[in-house]
């Protein structure tokens, strides 16, 4: 698996796997944030280096309050139940996204699991919480003024990014049947494999991930050459 690094989710489907079995939308996220403790297991497995889950966008604030509330409960929820066990698992736990604009308890909550797993080295599962591509590109530019830069190359911009120090993404998997990237990553994302799968976010278990992998590794990367 050396040649597959970082594998980028959009989990999308929460909603209509709610829907069509008739619950709240929010029991979606809630089976949805079950699933992540799935798929992190499976990429561990498979010598993944990093995941990271598309978990809270810039544009999701146009929700409902009552969604956007449940949503920025959902990492208490989460880490409360699989925190010990990721971190047993080795399993390291960083954050993207300008988490200075999500309410204070879940940036608590984000910035434990970060502290407590900062040493691990199996996994990194990284979540994106208020994060949009564009706005991340913005408060990169934004820091490179401020610290006086005078000429950018690709390789400092990246420095500047979120994604600082992680390897570029190779693989990049969208649930939910939808073809379209939604502002993730898009600097990250120049020469990933993707990969559209057609079923909810719920329902996309490790047999699901471990297929999308086959799909990349029978792809061949050119990254523009012949
Ligand atoms: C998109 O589905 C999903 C989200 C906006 C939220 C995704 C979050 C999780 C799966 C949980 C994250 C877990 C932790 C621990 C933070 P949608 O609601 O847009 O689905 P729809 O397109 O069917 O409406």
């Amino acid at each position: 698996m050396s040649d597959l690094k970082h594998i980028a989710i959009i989990m999308d489907g929460n909603g209509r796997w709610a829907k069509k079995r008739d619950k709240d939308r929010k029991v979606g996220h809630y089976f949805g944030s079950e699933n992540v403790r799935e798929i992190a297991l499976a990429a561990l497995d498979m010598d993944v280096e990093v995941i990271t889950l598309y978990a809270f966008s810039t544009e999701n604030w146009k929700r409902p309050q009552k969604e956007i509330d449940y949503l920025m409960k959902l990492p208490a929820i989460f880490f409360e139940r699989f925190l010990k066990e990721l971190n047993e698992k080795g399993i390291r736990v960083c954050t993207i996204g300008d988490l200075s604009k999500i309410p204070d308890r879940t940036r608590k909550v984000m910035h434990n699991a970060v502290e407590k797993t900062k040493h691990n080295t199996k996994l990194t599962l990284n979540f994106a919480l208020n994060y949009g591509s564009r706005d991340e590109i913005v408060r990169a530019t934004q820091r490179m003024i401020d610290d006086g830069v005078t000429e950018v190359t690709e390789s400092l911009l990246t420095s500047y990014l979120d994604t600082a120090g992680l390897p570029d993404v190779d693989l990049l998997i969208r649930t939910g049947g939808d073809q379209r990237l939604s502002n993730y990553l898009l600097w990250q994302l120049a020469y990933s494999e993707l990969v559209f799968v057609d079923m909810e976010w719920p329902l996309f278990g490790p047999e699901a991930f471990i297929k999308c992998i086959d799909d990349y590794q029978s792809r061949q990367r050119r990254f523009g050459g012949l």
